[in-house]
């Protein structure tokens, strides 16, 4: 509508004449663009807004200057509705104020369908402020409307936006709308809860949880719950006019541009994010500046029950099926999928049935039948084949600084508020009957037919809240272990924080969602045997295998590994599970494997391709000067504390050489070859599996050799060895010409030899440095790194250092 100033009056003039001749108004939905009433300087509108074919709420809105309602337009941004689940005729549809104080909404059948449940015998009036609040108030006759009685206000029953100076009360909530295009009531409230806490909850058909904050958070007290506090029960919030949203409960969010005097609005949307928007005028677009939750697939219930999240970064998030499951309604992916399948209890004893297919990377938020501790992973698979509510599992590895290394088994009988992202360590195993064939589903997962849920058009989100303010790991640590039960929270916290401060990639969701797509999968033999030209270019071999280089049907350059049939002896289903442990592991400084393929006797391994070749390559053909090599020796101990320590202790390298450290364009090193030499329990550790002799000659630490304990001290050794080849350009097994020796010595007893010789000199690193360098390197940080790699090849292994200890001796060099 075009509100000029004459009409406003003329509509008031009607209002006041209502008034003052029968004590009485009312406002038709006939001509919804002339029955509104504005406020004094346009700012909102209120009157009959169309939602619907036939159908009208009475509602509050921004007044838009030269836009007419129009069932077929529906764009204004509503902040508040009278009858949001109840829309009435088009026809003959009134409010009204009764004569006895009543404000009342009704239908062309003339029932009741809201009223303000007021009553007053004074003359009554109906005002629409600039601040969106619309009063009903009595009126003083005897002096000039200020001071009036207030009966009812709108700003008392909030739908799903809350204005500057509204507040929001231990009597209110706000509830979201259903859709983007339906007003009516959503799934999600943000209320005050009895423990003075303000939470946001999902309220699903079939299940609710509260979401946020997050709820193990709080829950237990002290750890994570952050800034908020259960103590003062006066249970307010509000959003202020400069952009500030403050709670009693000490919660306050500063949104992006605050500060500014702008038009503000809080709202709770469909998708059960609050968000604040801002903009200068009616002109103009809402922009969001500021939203609670970063991670939309952390908002429960917005993929459905047997669906997994994910991040995308053009529509937020999409909901995928899980493999074998199938779309409930393809329209709607709130209400989940439907398994294809048919699993009929009766079958479930009978093992031979089923198959758990492992899903890397995903987790399901609570509904554990249980958690137990210390079960192998076939006692685990058991106790879910044998629970017939058991859709699938989770199996975990945990390590804390007292109890070490353990698993933890959580059968789940419901798959609900389902995520992936590379962020997540870990398997779920889905049940599934053994006559499917669900692999390609991991692909059809990670490579789209997902449905996205798109994200209200209008909106632009600014690049700068889209990145968290808070260390996103820490909050991701949380909510994992909120979905344990608050299991070891604090070991499992402090041991975690380590893992994700390793790696570049965590924490930004963007990443993880790039590198999802671009995904770890499934190949088929004769897709690899296409993508290397029948297995022609053979770049390297080594342990358990030949690598040959390949193209995959996407343009890749891959390096792909074929093991020999030694390494057969186990099931597809073993190598798999290997397998995408392996594939799991994310760090800049390990090499990444994109794949597998595992039929009939064939096993392969497919990884990315480094065209700048190994180290050993490097060093041979002296490419490499002082920067690089000690970017080479910092980058390569980081990829291997991330290896031995940082969660994953029991993952031993076994053979670290200057052959299995691959160089990237930027000469940063990423570490190949890892976790082939079966992956270690702890327990496992200096047992029978272990006798066999692993490792290369030169690079070998004695423990192999005198028959000990292997540890990942042997890592340490190898790593020591590497560097001091690095260092003095010599090779540990054939540089040297020393008296007969353990041939690891060599290259070891000559530079410790140099070392104790040369102190009474007062220079031994120069006299040890590959000559190629000249004299272009720092010599306290070569002086430095040559004694990290001495300690590192001690022969007592409780006295070399920890990978994590060598990485901190060497980031301290750089501060
Ligand atoms: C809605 O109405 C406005 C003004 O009347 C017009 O500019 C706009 O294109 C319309 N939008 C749609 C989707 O019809
Ligand atoms: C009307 O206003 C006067 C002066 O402000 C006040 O004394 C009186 O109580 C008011 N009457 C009602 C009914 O609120
Ligand atoms: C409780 O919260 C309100 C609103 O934030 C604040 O004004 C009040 O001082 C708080 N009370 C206490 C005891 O902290
Ligand atoms: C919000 O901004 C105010 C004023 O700039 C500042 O004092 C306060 O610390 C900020 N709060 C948060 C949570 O960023
Ligand atoms: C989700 O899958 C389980 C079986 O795993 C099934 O029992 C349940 O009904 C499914 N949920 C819905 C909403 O279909
Ligand atoms: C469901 O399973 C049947 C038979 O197993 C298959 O033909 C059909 O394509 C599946 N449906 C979907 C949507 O995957
Ligand atoms: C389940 O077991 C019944 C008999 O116990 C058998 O008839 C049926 O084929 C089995 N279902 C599947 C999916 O194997
Ligand atoms: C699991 O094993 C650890 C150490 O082996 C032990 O301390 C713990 O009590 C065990 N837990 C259970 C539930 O058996």
């Amino acid at each position: 509508m075009s509100p000029s100033p004459s009409q406003f009056f003329i509509t008031l003039l009607i209002i006041l004449f209502h008034f003052h001749h029968s004590c009485s108004f009312s406002l038709s939905v006939e001509n919804p663009d002339q029955n509104i009433i504005l406020s004094p300087k346009y700012t909102f509108t209120a009157g009959f807004y169309p939602t619907g074919e036939n159908a009208y709420s009475f509602a509050i809105w921004f007044t838009q200057k030269h836009k007419h309602l129009d069932s077929n337009n529906i764009s204004a941004t509503v902040v508040w509705m009278a009858n949001r689940d109840q829309p009435v005729n088009g026809k003959r549809s009134t409010l009204s104020i009764l004569k006895t104080g009543n404000l009342v909404l009704t239908d062309a059948a003339q029932s009741n369908v809201w009223s303000t449940d007021t009553a007053s015998s004074k003359p009554l009036q109906l005002r629409l402020h600039d601040t969106g609040n619309l009063v009903l108030q009595e009126l003083n006759t005897s002096t000039k409307c200020s001071n009036n009685n207030i009966l009812w206000q709108s700003f008392d029953s909030p739908t799903d936006t809350l204005l500057p100076d509204q507040t929001l009360t231990r009597f209110t909530s706000l509830v979201s709308s259903r859709s983007k295009t339906s007003h009516s009531s959503g799934f999600y409230k943000l209320f005050f809860d009895n423990d003075n806490i303000l939470r946001l909850l999902y309220e699903g058909p079939r299940v609710s949880s509260v979401f946020w904050p997050d709820p193990w958070a709080t829950s237990n007290g002290a750890a994570g719950s952050g800034s908020r506090s259960t103590y003062n029960s006066s249970r307010i919030a509000s959003l202020d006019s400069f952009g500030r949203f403050s709670s009693s409960d000490n919660f306050i969010f500063n949104s992006s541009d605050y500060g500014t005097l702008l038009q503000r609005r809080l709202t709770l949307d469909h998708d059960g994010n609050v968000r604040i928007y801002s903009r200068k005028d009616e002109e103009q677009r809402w922009f969001v500046s500021g939203q609670f939750k970063q991670r939309p697939c952390f908002i429960h219930g917005i993929c459905g029950p047997n669906s997994t999240c994910t991040n995308d970064p053009i529509n937020a998030r999409k909901c995928s099926c899980l493999p074998g499951y199938v779309w409930i309604n393809d329209q709607d992916s709130s209400q989940g999928c439907r398994p294809n399948f048919t699993l009929s209890c009766s079958n479930m004893t009978h093992h031979d049935e089923l198959r758990f297919l492992p899903l890397p990377h995903v987790d399901f938020y609570g509904y554990d039948y249980g958690f137990y501790e210390n079960k192998t992973y076939k006692e685990c698979e058991d106790l879910c084949s044998h629970l017939c509510d058991c859709a699938g599992f989770q199996y975990t590895f945990f390590f804390t600084a007292e109890r070490g290394g353990y698993y933890l088994c959580f059968p789940k009988i419901q798959l609900l508020n389902g995520h992936r992202s590379q962020n997540f360590q870990s398997l779920f195993y889905l049940k599934l009957p053994k006559s499917s064939d669900f692999v390609d589903g991991i692909k059809n997962q990670q490579n789209g037919k997902g449905m996205v849920c798109s994200r209200n058009r209008v909106v632009k989100l600014e690049r700068g809240y889209i990145e968290e303010k808070e260390n996103g790991s820490l909050k991701f640590m949380l909510w994992f272990a909120g979905s344990l039960g608050g299991v070891e929270l604090l070991g499992f916290f402090l041991v975690c924080f380590f893992l994700f401060r390793g790696s570049k990639d965590f924490g930004e969701d963007n990443n993880g969602y790039v590198s999802a797509t671009a995904g770890f999968r499934k190949f088929s033999y004769s897709e690899l045997k296409r993508a290397t030209e029948d297995f022609s270019q053979e770049i390297g071999r080594g342990a358990g295998g030949s690598v040959y280089k390949g193209v995959l049907s996407d343009n890749r350059v891959a390096a792909i590994k074929r093991l020999h049939e030694a390494n057969q002896g186990e099931s597809e289903r073993e190598f798999l599970a290997e397998v995408s442990i392996i594939g799991r592991l994310n760090h800049m400084n390990l090499i990444e494997m994109w794949g597998y393929c595992a039929e009939g006797k064939h096993r392969l391994l497919v990884y990315e391709y480094m065209e700048k070749g190994s180290l050993a390559d490097n060093l041979s053909s002296n490419e490499l000067d002082w920067d690089k090599r000690y970017g080479i020796a910092m980058g390569t101990a980081k990829g291997l504390a991330y290896l031995h320590e940082e969660c994953l202790e029991w993952i031993l390298h076994c053979d670290i050489k200057p052959q299995n450290i691959l160089v990237d364009s930027d000469y940063q090193p990423k570490v190949a070859d890892f976790g082939l030499s079966k992956l270690l329990n702890r327990d496992d550790l200096g047992n029978s599996k272990f006798s066999r002799i692993r490792g290369t000659r030169g690079y070998m630490a004695p423990e192999w050799v005198f028959n000990l304990q292997i540890t990942s001290k042997v890592d340490v050794y190898s790593y020591g060895v590497v560097v001091l080849e690095m260092i003095t350009g010599k090779s540990p097994i054939t540089g040297i010409q020393i008296k007969e020796e353990l041939c690891h010595e060599r290259l070891v007893t000559w530079v410790r030899e140099k070392k104790r010789k040369g102190i009474e000199v007062g220079c031994w690193v120069e006299q040890i440095v590959d000559p190629t360098m000249e004299s272009n390197y720092d010599v306290k940080k070569m002086e430095t790194l040559a004694n990290v790699a001495l300690d590192c090849v001690v022969d007592d292994k409780d006295v070399r250092p920890t990978m994590s200890q060598v990485v901190e001796r060497l980031l301290s060099l750089d501060s």
